[in-house]
Parts: C-alpha cells; structure tokens; sequence
C-alpha cells in the first residue's frame, strides 16, 4: 500500500529558553504554530530495508535523515520484517529554524503506523517521536500549542487568526547544537511575556499577536549573522507588522494580515534574498493526510 503524508512547517512566536538542564538540554518554553508551507512524504512498502529518496540535494541520504531514522525506530520497536522505500518531496527549506526535518520524521511515523496497522495513538507517536528529535512531538500533533521541557511538553493554543506568513531564508543553514551552545542568558535583551502572547491568541488579536513576537536565540544568531537582522530591518520596512526568526534561525518571518501587503513585503525581499515564500498560517487545523 502507498501512503502520502503532508509534512508541514513550523513557526515559533515566542521562544524562551529558561536554563541549561543537567542532560545538556535548554528548558524551553516557546510558542509554536504550523503554516502552510510543508514537505509531502510517500511510503511504499516493499520487501525489506529502507529506501530513501528525496527531491533536494540538501537532505541527508543516510542515517542522519530523520525520516529515515523513523521508520528505523518503528521496524525495530514492532519487530517489523517488511521494509519501506521513503521519498520526500521538499518543500521545506533545510536547516532553516522550520522543523522540516523533524516534520518529515514526524509524517513518517503517522504513516507507517498506518501502512503496519500497529494502532499507535497521537501520544503514543509523540513519545516515539520524542527519541528522534525535540521537535518531532509538536510536529506529530501540529496546530498550536505551548511546548515545555525539551519541546515535548505540549500545551494546545487557539489557531492564530487568519493572516499571511511572508517567509525569507538566508543562503546558510545553521546547526540549532551550535546555536544553543553559544547562548548565553546573559546575553538577552528582552524575553517573551508567554501570558500576554496566550491571551492575544485568545483574543484573536492579530496586532496583539505583533508586538508579543520575541525569540531569545535571535541574541546569537542575529549576532553571528548580520544578513538575519539585515531581512529583519527589511521585512519590518517593507510593511510586515510583526517580524521575527523562527527557532534558531536563519529563516525570518513576517505576520501580515492583508494579501496585498503580502505580496508587497515578498517582492520587496526577493530582491535581497532567493528563497522568499509567501504561504496561509494553518494555526488550529489539523491537517489531513493525502491518500
Ligand atoms: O533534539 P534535537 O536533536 O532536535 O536538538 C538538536 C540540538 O539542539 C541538541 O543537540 C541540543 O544541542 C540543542 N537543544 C537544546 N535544548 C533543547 C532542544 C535542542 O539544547 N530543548
């Protein structure tokens, strides 16, 4: 049997990290939403082994590749014979602050736990989930929510309201290890006020939602790389309300309510940038699968 799986991205409206945790891991408390911008996963099963492929050059081809490292996991866990060919259409830039890679792990997961009939609840694939990737728990349920702990530690939100999320990635990727390594709480400016981002979504208060953006990583990364804060500037010039980078960066997102000025803010920046999407915020809907 073949089954497709939609992979879609995520964005973090507000990122906070509390402390540095014993096992090497940041406590975190961040804010994360799914958008319109997402990878499709096929699953055909064939006789043994995994198979991999992908339409970008950009994905690991071995055992680093998250979705690969799923369906890996879920042979092992459930004594599973039968192998799995995996091909991921890319839509998702890499390395770029989205969960590509853990929502790809993610929709694999969901996929074969379908193909194998093995009757894996939402929690009990979050858990799996949990051993590939901190990110890979939110992925596997999507929508909004608040995530605690090592991201794992989800807390549903209301959808954001309907509005525009103008995307721009930066040539470079950037290793999140690296990032969490070189932060310093120290460092941060201003950190975000969870309850007053919780109570905008309530609200379903778009300008609310604005100004409460904030991402501690943006210490290190806008400091490493300037072109960051740069498409920040711009994006905010170009007429975005609410601009900020997503996880631990390089991607930038802006939160725009109208298409026109959408479309404004993503012309402006392809001038500065090659990668500029413009996609719908999915906030509370829960995707449904492709087959
Ligand atoms: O969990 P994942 O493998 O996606 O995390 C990648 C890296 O990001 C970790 O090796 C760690 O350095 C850092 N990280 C962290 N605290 C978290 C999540 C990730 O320090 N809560």
């Amino acid at each position: 049997m073949d089954i497709s799986v939609k992979a879609p991205a995520k964005i973090n409206l507000t990122l906070d990290v509390l402390h540095k945790r014993d096992d090497g891991y940041h406590e975190l408390e961040m804010v994360m939403t799914t958008i319109d911008l997402a990878d499709r996963i096929d699953l055909t099963e064939k006789r043994e082994g995994i198979g991999l492929e992908s339409t970008s050059g950009f994905v690991p081809f071995d055992s680093r590749n998250l979705a690969y490292r799923a369906a890996a996991l879920i042979k092992e866990r459930f004594n599973i014979k039968k192998g799995v060919h995996i091909k991921i259409n890319k839509e998702i830039p890499v390395a770029a602050g989205l969960a590509g890679g853990s929502s790809d792990a993610a929709a694999t997961l969901k996929g074969l736990n379908r193909m194998w009939d093995l009757g894996l609840t939402v929690e009990e694939l979050a858990e799996l989930g949990l051993k590939l990737g901190s990110d890979v728990p939110f992925c596997v349920y999507g929508g909004t929510a608040i995530a605690r702990g090592r991201g794992e530690k989800l807390t549903p939100l209301p959808s954001p309201p309907p509005c525009w999320v103008v995307l721009v990635k930066p040539p470079h990727g950037i290793s999140t290890a690296e990032v969490f390594n070189a932060f310093r709480l120290d460092q941060v400016t201003s950190r975000p006020q969870l309850n007053n981002m919780q109570e905008a979504l309530e609200k379903r208060d778009f300008s609310g939602i604005c100004q409460e953006l904030s991402n501690v990583l943006e210490s290190v990364t806008l400091k490493q790389y300037p072109k960051v804060r740069h498409l920040k500037e711009r994006m905010k010039a170009f007429g975005a309300p609410g601009v900020l980078m997503s996880g631990s960066g390089p991607t930038v997102f802006g939160l725009v309510e109208h298409e026109n000025t959408a479309k404004r803010v993503m012309n402006g920046l392809r001038g500065f940038c090659r990668q500029v999407y413009t996609v719908r915020m999915l906030g509370g809907l829960e995707e449904p699968s492709l087959d």
